[in-house]
C-alpha cells in the first residue's frame, strides 16, 4: 500500500510506502530535515507540522509525549522520525528543523614540500613492428620505458583497461605516446604524442562536510577546491548514528557508501569543469577520514569499530582502483587511504600529524582537532600521545537547544556587556556584500556557543560551576519552562523562528562536559609525558578557526598556554592528504606516523573521573591561568 506525502514548503510530494516514517519519506523525497541523531529518536530535533488528517499518521509515541511541549502538541507537531505513515499526508517543515548547509572552511596552513608525486609522465617513441622485431605491443612499449627511464620497476605492469585500448592508440598517434605509470610499477594510462597533463586529488571527508584540493602532479599547484556537505548527514550526523544505520537496514552500508562516492564524484565533476580538465585526466586520489567514514567508504561494515574493543578491519594504507569502488577518474586511476591510528583515531588524524609534524620538533605541541568528535596529540620528537575524546556534539551544535551547524542565520559571535548585561551578536550571513536584508538569528553555532558561555561568564551571569547568578537583575535572565535559569540571547520578534533564542542551563552543561572531555585528555597525555605546561596549541579543523581563541581559554577548553602560542591551521587534515598526494614519501611518513603514535585510552585511566570533574569549572577547578588571569580578575562578582 502506498501513500501521498507532500512536504511544505517545499512542495516536495511522492509516494510512501504503508509504515515508512516522515524522517524516511522527507530523505527519499531530497526534503531536508535536522535529524542529528539520525532518527534515533533522540535528540528531538526533527519537529514538523502536521498540516492534514492526523489519523493517517501512527499515534503519539511516548518519546514524542516527553520532548514536544503542550503548546507544539496542540499545533500538530510531531517528531519525523517517530509518525509513520498511514494514510495522505501534508506535512509542513518548521524553519528550525530545515536543513542547512554548513559553511566549510577549505584553507589550511601552507606547507611546502619537495614534489614526488606517485605518478609520472613518461614520453616514448617506440620503433614500428616489423617481420623482423615483432614483439608484442606491450612489450615494445615496456622496453622502450625501461631503456630511456632507470626509474621504472623492470617489472612493470599494465591495467587492463590501458591493455584494451593500447593496440589502437599506439598505432593511431604513430608511435609516440605519453605513458602514466604509477609508483614507476603499473602503467595506468597511455596517451598519444606528447602530454604533460596528469592531476590529483586530496579529499578530507569528514562527518559533516567533504573538502577537496584538484592539483596538478607536474607543477604541484593547487588549481582548485571545492567543498559539500557529507550527505550521509540525511542518515545520522553522526558516526555511531551511522554506525546503527548500518547495523538496523539491510542496504544500509550500500546506501551510505553510495551516498559519500556519489559526493566524491560530485567534487571530481565540479572541480575538473571548473579547471577545464577532463576527469579522465584525474589519475589518483588521495583520501582521509575517520576510521567510520574509511570503512562505509570502502563498503566495510564499521560495526565493530562502534563496540569495545573498538577494533578496525584494517590500520595500514589501503590502495585501490578508484573504479573497484564507483569513483570516476581514469579508467586505470587509483584511490589512496592514508592508515587508521587506532579505533576512532583514523586516517584524518594521521594527516594532521604528517601537516603539522609535531614529532620534528623539540617544543611540547598540543593540537586538538576539534570535529563532530574530538581528537588531541600531544608530544614532540621524543614521542606523541593521542587521544579521542567524547566532546558530544554540542561544539557543532547539537544537544544545544536552540543549536545549529554553521550555516546562514546562525549566530557565530557573541558579546556581553559584563555591565548591562546586553549582548551584541554576529549572525552569519549578515555581512555578506550579495544580502541586503538583515539576516534574522535562527539558532547558534559551535562558535557562537562557545562565546556565549563565555561571555555569560566573563559577564558573572554564570558562575565558575556553571550555575547562574540568580541575584542578577536583568529581563534577559529568567526561568525557563523546565523551572531552570535561562539568558535570552534574541528576543523573537529578530529571529526567523518566531522564538527567543535562549542559552539554558542545560546548554551551558553540555558545555561544560564537552569541554571537560578535551581538557581532561590533555591533561592525562601531559601527565603522561612527565608535562605540566604546554609549549604550543593548534586548533585543527574548520571549528578551531571560527572560535575565539581566547574565549576557549576562558572557558577551559585547553590548558594555559600563551595566546601568541595559539593558532589555528584551518583544515590540517586536507593539508596532509595534499602532501601525501603531492609527496609519495609521506605516505611512508604516515604509516610510520600512525603505527609509532602511542594511542591512549583516557577514560581508562584511573584518574581521568577525577580530571573530568576539576575541569567542568570554569575554566578550571585547581589549575591556574597565567595568561588569562587578567581577564578572570574583571569577573564582576555580582
Ligand atoms: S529525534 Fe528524530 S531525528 Fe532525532
Amino acid at each position: 500500500m502506498q501513500y501521498t506525502v507532500v512536504f511544505q514548503p517545499a512542495g516536495c510530494r511522492g509516494l510512501v510506502s504503508a509504515g515508512e516514517n516522515l524522517l524516511q519519506a522527507s530523505r527519499n523525497l531530497g526534503v531536508a530535515i535536522e535529524a542529528p541523531c539520525g532518527g534515533g529518536e533522540i535528540c528531538g530535533k526533527c519537529k514538523v507540522i502536521i498540516d492534514s488528517a492526523m489519523s493517517n499518521l501512527s499515534p503519539l509515541s511516548e518519546k514524542e509525549r516527553k520532548v514536544l511541549t503542550p503548546a507544539e502538541l496542540a499545533g500538530n507537531y510531531r517528531l519525523a522520525c517517530c509518525a509513520r505513515i498511514y494514510g495522505d499526508v501534508v506535512v509542513f517543515v518548521p524553519e528550525q528543523s530545515r536543513g542547512a548547509n554548513q559553511i566549510v572552511l577549505e584553507t589550511g596552513r601552507h606547507v611546502a614540500l619537495e614534489l614526488k608525486p606517485a605518478i609520472n609522465l613518461y614520453y616514448v617513441e617506440l620503433n614500428k613492428p616489423t617481420l623482423e622485431d615483432f614483439r608484442d605491443d606491450f612489450a615494445r612499449l615496456k622496453d622502450a620505458l625501461l631503456s630511456r627511464f632507470i626509474q621504472i620497476d623492470k617489472n612493470i605492469t599494465i591495467d587492463y583497461r590501458v591493455l584494451l585500448r593500447l593496440p589502437d592508440v599506439l598505432r593511431q598517434s604513430g608511435w609516440k605516446v605519453t605513458v602514466a605509470v604509477w609508483n614507476d610499477t603499473e602503467i595506468i594510462a597511455v596517451a598519444p604524442g606528447s602530454e604533460s597533463k596528469a592531476y590529483g586529488i586530496a579529499v578530507d571527508v569528514g562527518t559533516t562536510t567533504i573538502a577537496a584540493y584538484l592539483c596538478d602532479l607536474v607543477t604541484g599547484d593547487v588549481l582548485t577546491q571545492d567543498s559539500m556537505m557529507n550527505n550521509q548527514v540525511r542518515y545520522g550526523d553522526d558516526v555511531i548514528s551511522r554506525i546503527s544505520y548500518c547495523m538496523m537496514n539491510d542496504d544500509g552500508l550500500s546506501l551510505l557508501q553510495q551516498s559519500v562516492i556519489d559526493d566524491i564524484n560530485t567534487l571530481v565533476k565540479r572541480m575538473t569543469g571548473s579547471a577545464g580538465i577532463q576527469p579522465d585526466h584525474v589519475f589518483e586520489i588521495i583520501l582521509v577520514f575517520n576510521t567510520v567514514m574509511h570503512h562505509i567508504a570502502l563498503k566495510i561494515n564499521p560495526q565493530y569499530i562502534g563496540s569495545v574493543p573498538f577494533t578496525s578491519a584494517i590500520r595500514e594504507s589501503v590502495t585501490v582502483k578508484a573504479r573497484e569502488i564507483g569513483i570516476t577518474i581514469a579508467p586505470g586511476g587509483y584511490i589512496h587511504c592514508l592508515p587508521i591510528e587506532a579505533g576512532f583515531v583514523g586516517a584524518d588524524n594521521v594527516a594532521v600529524l604528517i601537516a603539522e609534524e609535531p614529532y620534528k620538533q623539540d617544543k611540547m605541541t598540543l593540537i586538538i582537532d576539534i570535529g563532530t568528535n574530538g581528537e588531541i596529540n600531544f608530544g614532540n620528537r621524543a614521542g606523541i600521545l593521542s587521544a579521542s575524546c567524547a566532546t558530544g556534539p554540542a561544539f557543532e551544535g547539537a544537544q544545544i537547544k536552540f543549536g545549529m551547524r554553521a550555516a546562514v542565520g546562525a549566530i557565530e559571535r557573541v558579546k556581553v556587556d559584563p555591565v548591562t548585561k546586553e549582548p551584541e551578536i554576529k549572525v552569519i550571513g549578515q555581512n555578506t556584500s550579495d544580502h541586503e536584508e538583515i539576516i534574522l538569528a535562527k539558532g547558534i553555532c559551535g562558535s557562537g556557543i562557545i562565546d556565549a558561555v563565555a561571555e555569560l561568564f566573563k559577564a558573572g551571569i554564570i558562575q565558575a560551576d556553571g550555575g547562574f547568578n540568580k541575584s542578577i537583575k536583568s529581563p534577559r535572565i529568567r526561568q525557563g519552562p523546565d523551572g531552570k535559569f535561562e539568558y535570552v540571547l534574541v528576543w523573537a520578534a529578530q529571529t526567523t523562528i518566531g522564538q527567543d533564542i535562549t542559552i539554558t542551563q542545560k546548554d551551558v552543561r553540555a558545555v561544560q562536559l564537552a569541554k571537560a572531555a578535551l581538557y581532561a585528555g590533555a591533561k592525562i597525555l601531559m601527565q603522561k609525558q612527565g608535562i605540566n605546561k604546554v609549549d604550543s596549541v593548534i586548533l585543527a579543523g574548520a571549528f578551531g578557526s571560527y572560535i575565539d581563541k581566547e574565549n576557549a581559554l576562558v572557558l577551559g577548553m585547553f590548558p594555559d598556554c600563551n595566546l601568541e602560542h595559539v593558532v589555528a591551521v584551518g583544515n590540517a587534515a586536507g593539508s596532509g592528504a595534499k602532501l601525501a598526494l603531492l609527496n609519495k614519501d609521506k605516505r611512508i611518513e604516515a604509516q610510520v606516523v600512525a603505527q609509532s603514535v602511542q594511542f591512549v585510552e583516557t577514560a581508562a585511566e584511573t584518574n581521568f573521573q577525577t580530571e573530568f570533574f576539576n575541569a567542568m569549572y570554569l575554566p578550571h577547578a585547581k589549575d591556574s591561568f597565567t595568561h588569562i588571569q587578567h581577564i578572570l580578575d574583571k569577573i564582576p562578582q555580582c
